[in-house]
């Protein structure tokens, strides 16, 4: 079943022309990765989505329902949670107050919830559940980024480049996290520059250049394509 269909979006900053008509779906239990370079306007496409930016023209859709025009608290409670870039964990408050607000921000949270299952995916946040978000690393916080986003039960989560700035030894961990959220249950929409985690996650990828999708298809589609892959990803 198709969860999110974006139909010909036209997103501007200004007068800008950001997004010049892009089309994507994503199927119920899929991960799909959005790859491009630095300023294809892939946060743009998610800001559409979660109706942070308005989309001038086109059409947002999630489990059948039009929520194009939507602001995103309400896109939120419909049950899409994004993890944006600027992982935003809040330096005074512990990973577990981190985690109660994002529990609170979808209506989630009934004081005396232990987060148990998400933190399962996240042994090392749960050993530092007191600790206060500024003395977590990058890495860390990244996952409290994810986490919060769980502790919201989404049908859909938007992950904006969890791994950009994480050691390789990080990013490797933070893929198989991803992968086994993934096999949980969680239908997730990735944000990725780097092809090769792209490649291990993902059921299906969309490469974005200037506002635009210029391919679509498998991770083995796209490794028989060179030239697609030198173009836009310049690799
Ligand atoms: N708030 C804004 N006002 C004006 N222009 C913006 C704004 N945010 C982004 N842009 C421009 O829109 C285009 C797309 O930006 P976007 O952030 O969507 O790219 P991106 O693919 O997410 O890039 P990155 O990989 O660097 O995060 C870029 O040209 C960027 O300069
Ligand atoms: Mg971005």
């Amino acid at each position: 079943m198709t969860l999110l269909a974006v139909e010909d979006l036209h997103t501007y900053y200004g007068e800008a022309h950001i997004l010049q008509g892009v089309s994507i779906t994503v199927g119920e239990g899929e991960v799909v990765t959005l790859i491009g370079r630095n300023g294809a306007g892939k946060t743009t496409t998610l800001r559409s989505i979660m109706g942070v930016a308005r989309p001038r023209r086109g059409r947002v859709a999630f489990r059948g329902e039009d929520v194009t025009g939507l602001g995103p608290h309400e896109i939120a409670r419909r049950g899409i949670a994004w993890v944006p870039e600027e992982r935003r964990v809040l330096p005074n408050l512990t990973v577990l107050e981190n985690l109660r607000l994002g529990a609170l921000g979808a209506g989630r949270d009934n004081g005396a919830a232990s987060f148990d299952d998400v933190l399962a995916f996240f042994p090392r946040l749960r050993e530092r559940i007191a600790q206060k978000g500024r003395f977590l690393s990058g890495g860390e916080q990244q996952m409290l980024a994810i986490a919060r986003g769980l502790v919201a039960r989404p049908r859909l989560m938007l992950v904006d480049e969890p791994t950009e700035g994480l050691a390789p030894l990080l990013v490797e961990n933070l893929t198989g996290i991803l992968g086994e959220i993934s096999r949980r249950g969680t239908t997730i929409l990735l944000v990725e520059q780097t092809l090769e985690v792209a490649m291990t996650l993902s059921h299906r990828l969309y490469v974005m250049d200037q506002g635009r999708i210029q391919f679509e298809g498998t991770p083995e589609a796209l490794r028989r394509e060179p030239a697609i892959q030198q173009r836009f990803l310049g690799v």
